[in-house]
C-alpha cells in the first residue's frame, strides 16, 4: 500500500513538473484595446477595469489630438479652395457628418474636433458648459438634417475662402448605426447618403466621416462622381489609395505602433518584466518605440499612440496600412521570450479599420514577440456572445487582450476572469 503511495506522489510530482504552473486568472495580464474602458455618456474613464489587477493596461490613441488634426486637415484643405466649392453658389459651404457611435470616445472627439474647427460648435449644456475652451467642451449630438440652419446641437459658422467670406452650416449629422445595432456602420453611411442626395444635394460641399469605412461608403457611393470633397480617418489602405482619385484625406492613428504595444504589454507583463521594456527602451533584440509614437500616462494606464494626417501631399508613404515597422519588428528569441497563448477578440468582425488595418498589424507582431494568440471575433452588437468565448478559453491562456462592445461593458469581462 505504502509503496503505491510513494508511486502515486511520484507521479503527481513529475506532472506538477511538466505542466506549467498558470497564474490564477484575475491575476494574469488585461490589456483593453480600441474601445477605452469608460462611461459612454460622460467619457469618464473607468478606474475600476484599468486597475483591475497590476498587469491591466489600454492601448488606444490620443483621440483628441487626432479629432484637433482631422479639423485642421479639412479647413486647410477648404481654404485652399475657391469659390466652385459653393456647388449651388448659395454662399453656404454646407457639410454632412457621419458620426460613428454616440458612447464611443473616438467618434464623440472626431465630432467636436470637426465642428469646432469649422466654427459650428457650441458649448455642451449636457455637460453645463457655457464657452469653449478645448474640443472638449463641444457639443456633440446628432442633429438629424438641418438644412434651415435651424438645428440647437449647432450653429451656423464661417469661413473666408478666395477672399469672399461664406457660412458654414452642418446639414445633416447621424449616428450611423444599423438596424441590428452595430455602429460605424459603413453600409448604413452609403444608404444615407443616398436619402441625404435626394432631399438636398445639390446643398453639400463636403462629406465628414468619422472614420474611412463609412467615408469610403459615401465617397464609392456618391461623393467621387460628384467632385465632393471627402474626408475620414484611419488611413485604412483603400482611403489612402482612393486619394489619388478623389478622397481628400484622413487620418493615420499608427495602427501598427498600437498592434504592437497591445501585444508588447502582453509580453512584458508575462516576464514580469518593466512595462517599457522594447517600448521606450530598447529590447534584446533592438525593439523600440520613438517619442514622436506614442506616450504613456502611468496614472490611468493607458497608452496612446500619435496621429498624423494623410493628404494629397504625402499619401505615398502611406498606401500599405498593414505593413510592419521596421523599428520593431525584430524577432524575441525564444529563450529571452518563451511562447505563450494568449487570447484577444475583434469586437466586430465587419469593422473596417480593425479588420483591414489592426488585425493584419496584430499578426505582423504575434509572431516576433513569441506570442500563440487565439483570435476571436464579434458580430459587433453581442457583448455577450464575446464574454462566452473568453469564458471558454479563460483558464487555457496566460493573458487577455479585449475588444468590447460597450466601452461601459469592462466588468462583464472581468467579471469571468474572477
Ligand atoms: C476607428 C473606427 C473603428 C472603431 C472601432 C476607431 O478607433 O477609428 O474606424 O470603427 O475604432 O472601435
Ligand atoms: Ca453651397
Amino acid at each position: 500500500m505504502k509503496k503505491y503511495l510513494a508511486m502515486a506522489l511520484a507521479a503527481i510530482m513529475i506532472l506538477a513538473v511538466a505542466l506549467p504552473v498558470l497564474a490564477a486568472n484575475n491575476e494574469k495580464p488585461v490589456i483593453f484595446f480600441n474601445r477605452q474602458p469608460s462611461n459612454s455618456q460622460t467619457g469618464e474613464l473607468d478606474m475600476e477595469a484599468l486597475t483591475f489587477n497590476d498587469k491591466t493596461y489600454y492601448v488606444g490613441f490620443d483621440a483628441k489630438q487626432g479629432a484637433e488634426l482631422q479639423g485642421e486637415m479639412i479647413v486647410n484643405y477648404l481654404k485652399g479652395k475657391g469659390a466652385e466649392l459653393d456647388r449651388n453658389g448659395d454662399g453656404i459651404i454646407g457639410y454632412v457628418l457621419c458620426i460613428g457611435d454616440v458612447g464611443h470616445n473616438d467618434s464623440i472627439a472626431r465630432t467636436r474636433g470637426a465642428r469646432k474647427a469649422l466654427g459650428t460648435a457650441i458649448p455642451d449644456g449636457t455637460q453645463g458648459k457655457t464657452e469653449i475652451a478645448t474640443i472638449d467642451d463641444v457639443d456633440s449630438q446628432p442633429i438629424g438634417v438641418n438644412t434651415d440652419g435651424s438645428a440647437a446641437h449647432v450653429q451656423d459658422g464661417k469661413i473666408t475662402i478666395a477672399d469672399k467670406e461664406y457660412v458654414v452650416r452642418e446639414l445633416a449629422s447621424q449616428e450611423m448605426k444599423n438596424s441590428a445595432g452595430a455602429t460605424w456602420d459603413a453600409a448604413t453611411a452609403g444608404n444615407t447618403i443616398g436619402i441625404w442626395v435626394a432631399d438636398f444635394g445639390d446643398q453639400i460641399d463636403v462629406v465628414v466621416s468619422n472614420n474611412d469605412g463609412m467615408g469610403m461608403a459615401i465617397f464609392n457611393a456618391w461623393s467621387k462622381d460628384a467632385g465632393v470633397p471627402t474626408f475620414g480617418y484611419d488611413a485604412n489602405s483603400d482611403a489612402v489609395a482612393a486619394i489619388a482619385d478623389g478622397y481628400c484625406g484622413t487620418i493615420s492613428q499608427n495602427a501598427d505602433v498600437q498592434a504592437y504595444l497591445t501585444l508588447r504589454t502582453l509580453r512584458n507583463a508575462l516576464d514580469g518584466v518593466d512595462i517599457m521594456v522594447g517600448i521606450s527602451t530598447p529590447d534584446a533584440a533592438g525593439n523600440v518605440l520613438s517619442d514622436d509614437l506614442y506616450y504613456y500616462d502611468e496614472a490611468t494606464r493607458c497608452f496612446y499612440a500619435l496621429n498624423g494626417a494623410v493628404t494629397a501631399d504625402n499619401y505615398e508613404s502611406f498606401l500599405d496600412a498593414t505593413a510592419p515597422n521596421p523599428k520593431f519588428n525584430n524577432q524575441l528569441s525564444e529563450a529571452d521570450a518563451p511562447v505563450k497563448k494568449v487570447w484577444l477578440d475583434i469586437f466586430n468582425s465587419t469593422d473596417n479599420f480593425l479588420n483591414a488595418t489592426y488585425l493584419p498589424q496584430l499578426k505582423n507582431y504575434d509572431g516576433i514577440l513569441n506570442l500563440d494568440v487565439e483570435y476571436v471575433s464579434g458580430d459587433g452588437q453581442n457583448e455577450g456572445a464575446i464574454v462566452n468565448k473568453l469564458q471558454t478559453s479563460v483558464d487555457d491562456v496566460e493573458g487577455y487582450a479585449i475588444n468590447m462592445v460597450k466601452t461601459d461593458n469592462a466588468a462583464a469581462y472581468t467579471s469571468v476572469l474572477e
